[in-house]
Order: structure tokens, then C-alpha cells, then sequence
């Protein structure tokens, strides 16, 4: 990287109209040259589960044309493998393909909150937990990034619907905002240092993400330490010169040097310092540096290890949700036919639509890869409906039901139409489409064994018919080797290790969001707070259809020997261990997830949150000792008095578990408070003095200590009730011998 000294020296010889013209692109896809200083243009483009790299007419929903590129597994599906070094090593692959293209960073990861089933984007997003989605985004990150190739990890923040995206107010609270939804953010920034940041479209509470300074300087830089440069989102600058003063960066697209203009004169009219416009062109001329090598160095990918790469991550992505009279997988030495039936295991839907979406180089389908595997099994196929309409076509399931009659297994390929989730707009309900629910239907009746493999991004409603099924296997969207995957899982080649990343509810009126989603008059209100996801489920003690972390094995493990110890206790340092044993006679996987509770809190809190998981592999009678660590901030919440997160001491709650409602073991720790105090000050309770280290005994020797008659007859039900008021309203009762001024020195005393 060019050193900072040259930057500096650079932007002193550029004239206004220079350095602003930086702050836009040139276009579509492009930051603006100057070639008056050798500044070059460079690509920035999506992604981020492939490259979609326009070459003809561009837009930015998906349209036109990209060149091919390796279509892996969108967020949703990459999610649920819970493999950060699986998704290390798509990111190396995807900064080899932006490497061969000459794009200088590619637009993701996407990491925000599935906040809403519905939210039209969920395929692209991961977790409906933020430890989980900035694990996995961290990953791909540093993986993309390890090739030069710059990432923009998106979209900052509170960008949980499509709905009216590019105004609606996400009216959050902060300790909300902490804890769920800028805590992925925090995570990546920290953990992958991403060389963008993109911001939202939409405000929140009240102001645009994009001309924000407490989320884009305060938290991001100056909590984060954030060092890189903060882009809008295609068309989300609101105002330019606020924009830039709250901390961003560069507008993309260009707008043809409208707002540069808007910027040279709020320089011009004073209105606006030089030195901010400075140090966001000193920002971008800094990732200039940072991508040239790669640029320089161009390279080739290997297109076919790429498909390969696709394939194990869709393998691994595949979530066995249920497998009654182990349905699967299927023997080709006893099975002697099998109806493949369904529309989509021809017409594979294997990633989601908008911007994107990427034309991968090659697609396969299901029914082929089923059929290479089968050996000496007679396949039939049936369509059984079709994906452009929810009309039912008695022909088709006619058709469907006979080839299910006829074979001695029959898998049905359901799932989400394209038209169904896409960026820019939201479901309104679960439903598969009804055609496929009828046919379904159709084939149940003929009394065989249905094994149902799901292509959807966000979650689809297994009700009714989940029980009148033998399996249900969720495919996501398996990106372009998807189709083989699925094979693969199918038969055996593959033992399926994916978990849940989304809570599956009965109903979508028991989703946490429910009542408040998608907002109206232009306002959202995260009214369920922190209890997002299964924290909402678990709280309210409901159940849900498969709870979030929930996926079978063709095998079976077991957990033992917890043990938890305290490295630190100061510090809040705590390591868990416990051993896994693969119990089941084949290879698998397994993902070990560890929840904390905090059962007694000052402030209301989610009875369990995941904050640490491992994926180990086992053969067949193999065991390993799983360790994961934990810091003092997994224990805390965010406090907003305080500013600042807060771990209060006490007995905390440990649990290993194989989904979030599968707890296998369970221990305690106790650990000290971290001594953060807040401040007291004239609207402090007398409880709230009593719990003060400091003021507790002051005002017991000052205060009550000088009550007419004894301070002993404050009884324990009468401070109960006094608990309550204001030190400065009982100050002034009859009897109490405290005045204003002695109470501010008294104040000062007990925050000294
Ligand atoms: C999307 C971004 C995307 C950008 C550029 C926007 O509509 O929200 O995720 O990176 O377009 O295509």
C-alpha cells in the first residue's frame, strides 16, 4: 500500500474539482479516473455468492446480462453448513474469479438479521443470530480479501425488509441495535476488517443510513475502528454533503457529477471543511492501493475445481429436517424403482433473484445426478406442476400419480417459484404455491413413502402435510452444482450435516416480527426487541416446527464430560469443553453449538444465546473433544445507561447443545460483576443508591442515618416501597435532613 505520506502529498496537488469527482463513480460499476494524477478507475460489482459482472447494459436489480461465473450457494443455504473454513475457502475461490475479471471488490456479504420470514432478501442473508452470521460473513470475508480483492459487507444497517427499502425508519432501540442487529457488523468489521462498509437504504430512527454520523463515524470508526471506505448502496444517498460529513465515502452509481457539484460548492460557501472531503479521498485513494496488486496480477481460475467447490458446499448446506423409518437414504441395492416427481428436480431453482443473481457456468440438475447415481434402478420422471402458475393441471398430477404408483420410492422436488422472494419486495405468507401442495397431496394418497427435497431461500410452512411425509429434506438454494448435491445427499454419498440457521414456526403469526412487519407510514418498529428468532420462541416458551440449529445425520452423536472452567473470571475468559462421539455406524459431521443464559438480570434477557459453535467430523465409533472459548462480552448485555456493555456478576448458564432445543449438556459459572457502574445522579432512586457501590453506604451513614427516629425503622417492606422514588423527592420530607446542595456534593462523592 502506498504510504500515507504519498496520499497526502497527492491530494495537496488535486484541485477541488478533482478530489470531489473521487466521492462518486464514473458509472454503473466503476469509481471515477483522474488521469491527470494517474488515478485509475476500478470495478466494484456483486455478488457475492458468485461474480455478476456486467459487461453490456448494466443495472442494478439483476436484468441485464453478467459474464459466467461459478454460481456457489447463496447466504441461506451457506449458512446453515456453520463451516467457517468451508466458506474461507469459497471466499479464496471468489476473489480468484473477481481476480480474472479485474473487479476490484465484490459487493457482499449481505449479514443482515432474518429479522422477518418474509424479507424477500433472506436468501442472501445468513442467521437469524448475529453471532452465527458474523462467524460465517468473517469467513467468506477473509477468504475473498486473502486475494486481493476487496469486500463491502452489507447493508449497514437495520436493512431487514424490502418493503418500501429505500425510506422506511427502523425504529429501533439501541440496546436492540447493540445486541442483534449491528452486532454481525461489529464482528466482521473487527474480526475481517472488510475494505467497504455499504450502507443502507433505509433510515433508522428517522435518519438515512447513509447520512448518519453516530452509526458511520461513531460506531463504525471510532467504537469499530473501522479503517476502510464507506459506500452507499446503489442510489441511497439521500443528501450528498451530509452524507459525506456523517462519513460516507463514495456515491455509487455516479450521478453525472451532480453532487460532486454539491460538494465543490459547500467548499466554495464554507459550508462544508475542506479536510472532511480530504479524508475520504485519502480513504478511497487508499483502497486503490490496497486493490492495485490484484488488479496487476490478474490470473485464471480453475472453472471446473470451482464446480466441485460448489457441490461440497451445497452438500453441506443440505438440512435433513426429518426421516421418519429412516425414508433415507436410499440403498440402489434394494430400491429397484424410484419416482423422481416435481417440476424443479429438472429446472433446478438454485439462487435468488435481483442484483444478485449470477449466470453461473454451468447448471445441474437433480434427475440427472440422481440417475448417474442410481446404478440398476429404474427413474422415472413427472413434472406435476408448473412453476410459471399456481394453476393446478390435472394432466401433470394425473401423470405424477401414476409414476408414483408405479415405483417402490418416490421423491417430490417442492419449492419457492423465482417470483416468489426476490430483493425489492416480500412475501406475505409461508406457502409452497397451492398447485404443489394439491399434488402433494395427490401423491400421499397413493400410500407410498414421499420423500419431499425444498428449493426456497427464506423458509417455507411444512404445515399441513409435514406429518403425511417420510422425510423432508431442505435444499435451499443450492447454486449451480446444487442439483448433484442433492443426489449426492440422497443417496447416501453425502451424509447431510447442515443445522437450521432460521427458526421453521408453525405459523407465521407466532414469528416474533409479526405484528409490527412490514411497518406502515413509513415506520417499522422492532417492537419484539432483542427476542429475535428462537430467543423470541424460547422466551415465550412456544413451540416451532424445527427449532433454530436443528438438522438429522445419517448417523447419530453423542456429547459428554462438560466441563467448565474459568481462565479469567475478571476478565469474563471462560473455556467449555465436552466430547462428541460418533454413536451411528457411518462417517458425519456434527455442529456443536453453545448457548449462555443469564438467569438473573436487572435487564430482561433471551433465556439462551448462541455464542460460540464447532462442526467436528467422526468416523463411525470416533470421538473428539470439542473446546470453545468465551469472553467477558458474551456475557453482557448492552446497557444503555451505562453507554456501554455491561456484565453484571452472578450465576451464568452454559449449554452444548445439537440445536437450540436439543440441549445434550448443561453447567453453570459463576463470575464477578465487571464493576461498570452508572453514574447516580438527581433522578436516582433511593434502590438504586442502596445497589451503588459507593452510594449504598453513603446514604445509609448520611442520610438515613440522621431520619428522626432510627434508620433501623426502615423496615424491609417500607424500603421496598421507597425503592422507588427519587433520592431528590424524599430529600425534601418532613424529617429529612438532606438539602439540595449537601445531595449534589453528596452525588459527587458517590460518582468520584
Ligand atoms: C442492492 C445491493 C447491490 C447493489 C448493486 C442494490 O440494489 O441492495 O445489495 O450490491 O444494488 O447492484
Amino acid at each position: 500500500m502506498a504510504q500515507r505520506r504519498d496520499i497526502d502529498a497527492l491530494i495537496s496537488a488535486m484541485t477541488l474539482q478533482e478530489k470531489a469527482s473521487l466521492c462518486s463513480g464514473r458509472d454503473f460499476w466503476t469509481t471515477q479516473n483522474v488521469d491527470a494524477h494517474g488515478i485509475p478507475a476500478v470495478m466494484l460489482t456483486d455478488g457475492p455468492h458468485g461474480l455478476r459482472k456486467q459487461q453490456g447494459a448494466s443495472d442494478h436489480i439483476g436484468l441485464n446480462e453478467s459474464v459466467p461465473a461459478t454460481c456457489f450457494p447463496p447466504a441461506a443455504a451457506l449458512a446453515s453448513t456453520w463451516d467457517p473454513v468451508l466458506l474461507n475457502r469459497i471466499g479464496v475461490a471468489l476473489g480468484e474469479e473477481c481476480r480474472q475479471e479485474n473487479v476490484a471488490v465484490l459487493l457482499g456479504p449481505g449479514i443482515n438479521m432474518k429479522r422477518s420470514p418474509l424479507c424477500g432478501r433472506n436468501f442472501e442473508y445468513f442467521s437469524e443470530d448475529p453471532v452465527q452470521a458474523g462467524e460465517l460473513g468473517a469467513a467468506l470475508i477473509a477468504g475473498i480479501q486473502s486475494q486481493g480483492v476487496g469486500t463491502s459487507v452489507k447493508h449497514f444497517a437495520a436493512n431487514n425488509q424490502e418493503t418500501d427499502r429505500l425510506r422506511v425508519s427502523a425504529e429501533v432501540d439501541e440496546r436492540t441495535l447493540r445486541e442483534i442487529y449491528l452486532a454481525a457488523f461489529e464482528r466482521v468489521v473487527t474480526g475481517s476488517a472488510p475494505w467497504t462498509v455499504m450502507c443502507s437504504y433505509n433510515r433508522i430512527n428517522g435518519t438515512y443510513a447513509s447520512e448518519d454520523p453516530w452509526l458511520l463515524t461513531s460506531i463504525l470508526r471510532e467504537e469499530w475502528g473501522f479503517a476502510g471506505v464507506v459506500v452507499s448502496d446503489w442510489g441511497a444517498v439521500n443528501e450528498r454533503v451530509p452524507g459525506l460529513l456523517a462519513g460516507l465515502d463514495l456515491e455509487m452509481p455516479g450521478s453525472g457529477g451532480a453532487t460532486d457539484a454539491e460538494i465543490v460548492a459547500a467548499v466554495r460557501a464554507g459550508t462544508l471543511d475542506e479536510s472532511v472531503l480530504d479524508t475520504a479521498v485519502a480513504r478511497i485513494l487508499q483502497l486503490l492501493e490496497r486493490v492495485r496488486p490484484g488488479i496487476e496480477a490478474g490470473g485464471r481460475y480453475d472453472s471446473a475445481g470451482h464446480h466441485e467447490l460448489a457441490r461440497e458446499a451445497a452438500g453441506q448446506s443440505v438440512v435433513l429436517l426429518k426421516n421418519d423409518r429412516s425414508a433415507l437414504p436410499l440403498d440402489p441395492s434394494t430400491v429397484g424403482s424410484l419416482a423422481v416427481i416435481g417440476a424443479f428436480a429438472k429446472a433446478p431453482r438454485y439462487q435468488g433473484a435481483g442484483s444478485s443473481q449470477v449466470t453461473p457456468t454451468r447448471l445441474e440438475h437433480a434427475l440427472a445426478g440422481l440417475r448417474r447415481l442410481a446404478a440398476g434402478v429404474e427413474v422415472s420422471y413427472a413434472a406435476g406442476f408448473s412453476i410459471d402458475d399456481e394453476a393446478d393441471d390435472p394432466a401433470l398430477v394425473a401423470e405424477a400419480v401414476a409414476a408414483a404408483t408405479a415405483a417402490e420410492r418416490v421423491v417430490l422436488f417442492l419449492g419457492l417459484p423465482a417470483r416468489y422472494e426476490s430483493e425489492g419486495f416480500d412475501r406475505t405468507d409461508l406457502d409452497l404455491p397451492a398447485n404443489q401442495l394439491n399434488l402433494l397431496r395427490a401423491i400421499v394418497d397413493t400410500g407410498r413413502d414421499v420423500v419431499v427435497v425444498l428449493a426456497n431461500g427464506g423458509v417455507v410452512s411444512l404445515e399441513p402435510w409435514h406429518d403425511s411425509v417420510a422425510a423432508i429434506v431442505e435444499g435451499w438454494l443450492g447454486g449451480q452444482a446444487g442439483g448433484g448435491a442433492i443426489a449426492d445427499v440422497l443417496f447416501g454419498v453425502v451424509n447431510p450435516s447442515g443445522k437450521l440457521a432460521e427458526t421453521i414456526p408453525f405459523a407465521l403469526a407466532d414469528t416474533p416480527s409479526h405484528v409490527n412487519f412490514p411497518g406502515e407510514r413509513g415506520k417499522v418498529r422492532y417492537g419484539e426487541g432483542v427476542f429475535i428468532g428462537y430467543r423470541w420462541y424460547d422466551m415465550l416458551g412456544r413451540d416451532v416446527r424445527y427449532p433454530f440449529g436443528h438438522g438429522l445425520s445419517y448417523t447419530t452423536f453423542s456429547y459428554r464430560d462438560l466441563v467448565v472452567r474459568a481462565v479469567n473470571a475478571d476478565a469474563g475468559q471462560v473455556e467449555v469443553r465436552c466430547t462428541v462421539t460418533n454413536t451411528g455406524a457411518v462417517a458425519g459431521s456434527e455442529v456443536v453449538q453453545l448457548y449462555v443464559g443469564d438467569p438473573e438480570s436487572t435487564v430482561r434477557r433471551p433465556v439462551r444465546e448462541l455464542k460460540a459453535f464447532a462442526k467436528v467430523s467422526l468416523d463411525p465409533g470416533a470421538s473428539e473433544t470439542v473446546v470453545l472459548t468465551l469472553a467477558g462480552r458474551d456475557f453482557s448485555f448492552y446497557d444503555v445507561r451505562l453507554g456501554g456493555w455491561k456484565r453484571e456478576g452472578g450465576v451464568f448458564i452454559l449449554e452444548v447443545g445439537a440445536s437450540s432445543r436439543d440441549i445434550r449438556l448443561s453447567g453453570a459459572i459463576e463470575l464477578p460483576d465487571d464493576g461498570a457502574t452508572v453514574p447516580l445522579d438527581h433522578g436516582s432512586t433511593l434502590g438504586e443508591w442502596l445497589a451503588h457501590p459507593v452510594g449504598g453506604d453513603l446514604l445509609r451513614s448520611r442520610v438515613f442515618a440522621s431520619l428522626n427516629g432510627d434508620a433501623e425503622s426502615l423496615s424491609a417492606e417500607i424500603m421496598q416501597m421507597l425503592a422507588s422514588m427519587p433520592l431528590t423527592r424524599f430529600s425534601r420530607f418532613p424529617g429529612v435532613d438532606l438539602t439540595a446542595a449537601a445531595l449534589t456534593a453528596l452525588l459527587a462523592e458517590a460518582n468520584a
